[in-house]
């Protein structure tokens, strides 16, 4: 077992996380800004209109006789009138003494009192509400006086606030529409900037245990560090793999011919002895070297299959006949246990496939059945086409040992109804990589009335 390596956050929740983050902070700048601006020009129209009710008045004002008369314009008040009724105040002061008006209007402190002609704008409190006033002042010069005439008038700010929260609520709902929108989108961005990365990830954990060929499909710039040293490492992996079976192969090729001339010798040897002792040992001997030729015959055919599994070279081939010509080598082998060999089929079996790995794997499994049935009985091979291009195997012998049926097709595992059979525990192993190489199963299974059935499908 591998352990899960460690997590530190979530790549996509960082991305959503930044993305969200900005889109809110930007969406509320934005509603303050628009909401400030409009509360400015809001504030502008307000000002003007009472600025110009304070110079109609002012203009009104004539000196007749040292008296201060004010002739006021209908359109004095009339241009403050407003959709939610504002209240409207004014006071006009001849040298700070109230002519007319609001006595408690407030008035601009002294330090900023307007000069002649010039309006000053400001806003206090009033009948406990907010209003704005605007003042101004004209000096007015009489036969031999000159008098200086200060008029304010304010306004309550009701159909000012009235505005400015219609526009807030309209900017907010827009701030809203556009948070919403970046949080769709950073979703979108974050799934099309992770899905390289998953595509990768699902791509190395689709392949089969032997493919370390490299990453060739287009990676984004960012993924090329991943993919480079990823295939570095295959890679190294690769070419350390294949040194082994390499050296597996070679050293079973060096053990094999030395251990054929020895049993030779041994085989004559026997000839010669007489003493039964010494036929015993003898006979011993010559069956380890059989234990020993054959596993290294079986370990050589296994690291030629885990080469050739990388790179199968398919053909157009007809498995009947492939099985048909495994049938015709092995009957000798049959004939000398008195085991009948029945081959069954209706019609040719095309498919494509590496013929020397099928062979050998279908070598291997009429072997196992060979080796394990009973004298006088009988192999069924059976090949058909459909549901796919597969081959079946009967036998009358003992089965598979049920509860080790799920692991005989594990490396050097062998049954215990192997004991006395000459095999190194790799046939099963060698026709299960040849199956799964050409994207087929080898199923294993004892049939009801005794006897093992092996299913080799492609
Ligand atoms: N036809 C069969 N009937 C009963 N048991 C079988 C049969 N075929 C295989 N087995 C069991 O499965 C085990 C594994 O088979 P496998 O072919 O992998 O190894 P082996 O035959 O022991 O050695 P070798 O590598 O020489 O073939 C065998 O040891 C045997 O116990
Ligand atoms: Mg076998």
């Amino acid at each position: 077992m591998i352990d899960p390596p460690q997590i530190s956050g979530s790549l996509r929740n960082r991305l959503a996380v930044t993305l969200i983050g900005g889109a809110s902070l930007l969406a509320l700048l934005l509603f303050l800004v628009v909401r400030n601006y409009a509360a400015q020009i809001a504030q502008q129209g307000q000002d003007s209109i009472l600025g110009a009710s304070v110079s109609s008045i002012l203009d009104a004002a004539v000196l007749r006789d040292d008296q201060v008369e004010i002739d006021f314009p209908y359109a004095s008040f009339s241009m403050l009138t407003t959709p939610a009724h504002d209240r409207v105040f004014y006071a006009i002061y001849r040298d700070d003494q109230l002519l007319s008006g609001y006595a408690d209007l407030p008035r601009p402190n002294s330090a900023d009192s307007p000069d002649s002609g010039e309006r000053h704008y400001q806003t206090a409190a009033f009948i406990g509400k907010p209003i704005r006033i605007s003042t101004a002042s004209r000096t007015l010069l009489g036969a031999d006086v000159k008098t200086h005439i200060t008029v304010s008038v304010a306004q309550t700010q009701d159909a000012l606030s009235d505005r400015l929260n219609a526009i807030s609520r309209n900017v907010a709902s827009f701030g809203m529409g556009f948070f919403v929108l970046v949080v769709l989108l950073s979703f979108w961005v974050t799934s099309i900037t992770i899905a390289p990365l998953n595509r990768l990830a699902t791509s190395v954990a689709r392949r089969g245990p032997q493919d370390l060929s490299p990453v060739s499909k287009p990676v984004p710039t960012e993924m090329l560090p991943l993919v480079g040293a990823l295939n570095r490492l295959m890679a190294r992996l690769n070419q350390s793999l294949t040194q082994s079976e390499d050296f597996i192969a070679e050293a079973a090729h060096r053990v094999r011919t030395p251990l054929a001339t020895v049993r030779s010798y041994a085989e004559t040897t026997l000839q010669r002895v007489d003493k039964e002792q010494n036929r015993q040992a003898l006979r011993s001997m010559i069956r380890a070297i059989d234990e020993s030729s054959r596993a290294a015959g079986q370990l050589l055919d296994h690291a030629m299959i885990t080469f050739r599994a990388d790179q199968l070279e398919y053909q157009q081939l007809d498995l009947v006949d492939l099985v048909q010509d495994l049938v015709l080598r092995l009957a000798p082998v049959a004939e000398m246990k008195d085991i009948d060999l029945q081959f069954h089929v209706d019609q040719p079996v095309h498919c494509q496939g590496d013929p020397i790995l099928l062979q050998n794997a279908i070598r291997n499994l009429i072997d196992n059945a060979l080796k394990y049935s009973p004298s006088e009985s009988t192999i069924d091979i059976r090949v058909t086409a459909h549901p796919r291009p597969q081959v079946e195997i009967r036998d009358q012998g003992p089965g598979f040992p049920p509860d080790e049926i799920s692991d005989l097709a594990l490396r050097f595992s062998r049954g215990n109804n192997a004991a006395g059979t000459i095999g190194s525990g790799l046939g099963l192993t060698i026709a299960q990589d040849v199956a799964i190489a050409h994207g087929g199963k080898l199923t294993l299974s004892n049939l009801t009335g005794g006897g093992a059935c092996v299913l080799f499908s492609l």
